[in-house]
């Protein structure tokens, strides 16, 4: 991944954007007047689904979160790349882009060996001879014949070698059985099967590819579930199991339910509750909590009703900082974190009636779903169990409580919202409100004079985009660089074109840096170590287009010609977006029009634009 796709990952649009501009929430984006011209009716927007933004009006622009904090700043790509990269928790390095491909390529080859495993052990549950046991104990706990379908569950044989000898046959190497952990390394050489004797769960990411296997024990053996280790493919901090079955009702409800296990979310899924998925027993991750925010910011968090899932909860609930002895788990929740957590909508249901929400679910669904609905932030939720730990007639208890509760409640960032809360405390503590309000003023006064955090780390999504655009847009750059020849043409290119901010500002530097010998002692520090890799790409270039002109203005007009084409998709994509955006405030027509003024065109004239290459560098107005 590059430096600006991980920071893209890491940060959301909606909360970098957030601390420039007041955001509401409209349909599926968000709206704001612009901040960058002046006007009465709001036609900046945010969409968080493509990580963009777009302003209608005046400015007739948009683009993602580094183009948001340059124009915002007044600072270049270099500057905003390295106060992003702070902010995201990113340290600035280089990969090429030749190093990510072959990880492409050797990563999709093992996707393929999980999914051969998966269809290997799905077949054994449902049709081996020696998967009885395992058939009899799903079947005991309750798994409906779709939901083991759907989920793909499967068996493992107890033999050391069912697995390892099916997919030696279909060709996978032991080396790569043994990378994503199919199979175990011996000591005196030679491998065996991990998962012996198990009911399996494929583990699936977001795009439904198998990134691993959890494997339950079919009595009480220890582990009673066996995961597949951390590897190339299976990142325990980003998985999130069931989400390619959850992701369409999370949507649909807009609202996520993050259970703790396996069981929790097959159970969930089989009675109807299908915005469902676990964590799998760990604290809940910012990585795990990106990827769910991209498709929803209603998040329900539902933990088991043991003490430990009661921690596992608030500890889940901060997710960040877990070096942090437990026995502090109020006091460490950091401040910011904590703000933000609140910010995020971030509900807890609290388990009654059952140890889980499997057992829950099971005895009355009905149940489950009031449990649903009462829900609660987790701020009320925490407070409510802290408030209950206490001696209401102590008033040391009682102080050392609302000393506990003023950050978060100073790092709310609505003021209706923290006068509730101070409120709320007051009544439960039995404190004159005026008491806790002068407190919180004073704590306020005293981080602004010390200077409390600012900003905040915030959490990210994914960059969306083809993997091929940055292979395309780094060779035209290459290009570039390598044969000063190609000058007046590349001078004409359009850094609408370009997609990646880092590459599109180099193009920009490069048009405007008359004498391009002087050019690379301009660069910016923080982009040396990318120009120099464009600087060796272009050393490796093919000699026929160190031989001849014509092959090199050829290989030049292609790249742009490629580049165009995704230019017009993206511009076919957000004006679906602003399309289903405008039908929810009813008024198509006006916004078509804006449309077609700020050149995102039907996409048939795009085409005759493009066909009539000689003039489209001129005629496509970027978005
Ligand atoms: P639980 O112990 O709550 O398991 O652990 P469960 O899903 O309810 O399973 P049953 O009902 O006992 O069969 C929650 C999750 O923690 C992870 C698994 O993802 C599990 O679903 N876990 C638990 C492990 O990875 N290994 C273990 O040994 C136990
Ligand atoms: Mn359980």
């Amino acid at each position: 991944m590059s430096t600006t796709d991980d920071i893209k990952q890491r940060l959301d649009i909606v909360d970098v954007v957030s601390q420039y501009v007041k955001l509401t929430k409209s349909g599926r984006s968000y709206k704001a007047a612009c901040p960058f011209h002046i006007e009465k009716t709001a036609s900046f927007f945010v969409f968080p689904e493509k990580q963009s933004w777009h302003c209608f009006g005046a400015c007739a622009t948009g683009g993602d979160i580094f183009t948001f904090v340059m124009k915002k700043e007044g600072i270049d790509f270099g500057q905003a790349l390295r106060l992003l990269a702070e902010r995201a928790n990113v340290t600035l390095t280089y990969k090429t882009a030749q190093v990510t491909a072959e990880d492409t390529a050797r990563q999709d080859h093992l996707f393929k060996l999980n999914e051969v495993a998966a269809e290997y052990y799905h077949y054994l549950l449902l049709h081996d001879e020696e998967a009885g046991a395992a058939r009899k104990y799903a079947e005991g706990r309750g798994l409906s014949p779709a939901v083991i379908d759907s989920f793909q569950l499967g068996f493992s044989p107890g033999k050391w070698d069912g697995l390892l000898t099916y997919v030696a046959k279909a060709g996978y190497r032991d080396d790569e059985m043994l990378a994503v952990g199919l199979t175990v390394q011996r000591e005196t050489g030679g491998f065996y099967d991990r998962f012996r004797n198990r009911l399996m769960f494929p583990i699936r990411d977001a795009k439904g590819r198998v990134v691993g296997f959890g494997g339950r024990a079919l009595d009480d053996s220890i582990p009673k579930y066996l995961n597949s280790p951390q590897s190339l493919l299976f990142d325990k901090s980003s998985i999130i199991y069931g989400i390619e079955r959850a992701r369409g009702a999370i949507r649909q409800n807009d609202c996520v339910v993050i259970t703790e296990g396996y069981m929790d979310t097959l159970a969930a899924h089989q009675f109807g509750f299908e915005n469902t998925v676990a964590s799998m027993g760990t604290a809940l991750t910012e990585k795990q909590i990106s990827i769910l925010r991209k498709l929803t910011r209603n998040i329900i968090v539902a933990l088991d009703a043991d003490a430990a899932g009661l921690e596992a909860t608030t500890r889940s609930i901060t997710t960040i900082d877990q070096q942090i002895p437990k026995e502090h788990w109020l006091a460490w929740i950091e401040p910011k974190t904590y703000s933000e957590l609140v910010k995020y909508e971030i509900q807890v249901v609290e388990i009654v009636g059952g140890k889980d929400p499997d057992e829950i679910i099971r005895n009355s669904p009905e149940k489950w779903a009031a449990l649903l609905k009462e829900s609660q932030p987790i701020i009320d939720f925490t407070l409510k169990k802290e408030i209950a730990n206490i001696n209401k007639d102590s008033s040391k208890d009682k102080s050392a409580l609302v000393s506990k509760f003023l950050p978060i409640l100073s790092h709310i960032d609505d003021s209706v919202r923290r006068a509730h809360y101070v409120e709320k405390l007051s009544r439960l503590l039995g404190l004159d409100e005026r008491f806790v309000r002068d407190a919180l003023f004073e704590l306020q006064a005293r981080e602004k004079k010390y200077g409390a955090a600012s900003g905040s780390k915030v959490i990210k999504n994914y960059a969306n985009r083809a993997p091929s655009s940055r292979h395309i847009e780094e060779y035209l750059l290459a290009l570039l660089l390598q044969f000063s020849d190609l000058r007046e043409e590349g001078i004409k290119i359009s850094a609408d074109y370009f997609e990646h901010p880092e590459n599109k500002d180099i193009l920009l530097k490069w048009q405007g840096n008359a004498g391009a010998d002087s050019f690379g002692a301009d660069i910016d520090p923080a982009l040396k170590e990318f120009y120099d890799h464009l600087i060796s790409l272009g050393g490796q270039l093919p000699p026929s287009l160190h031989q001849s002109k014509r092959e090199r203005e050829y290989a030049l007009n292609d790249c742009i010609n490629r580049l165009l084409e995704g230019h017009i998709k993206n511009l076919e994509i957000k004006k679906k977006l602003i399309l289903s955006e405008e039908k929810d405030r009813g008024d198509t027509e006006s916004q078509l029009a804006k449309l077609i003024e700020h050149g995102i065109l039907e996409s048939q004239q795009l085409h005759d634009v493009f066909k009539k290459r000689g003039r489209l560098f001129s005629r496509i107005k970027g978005v």
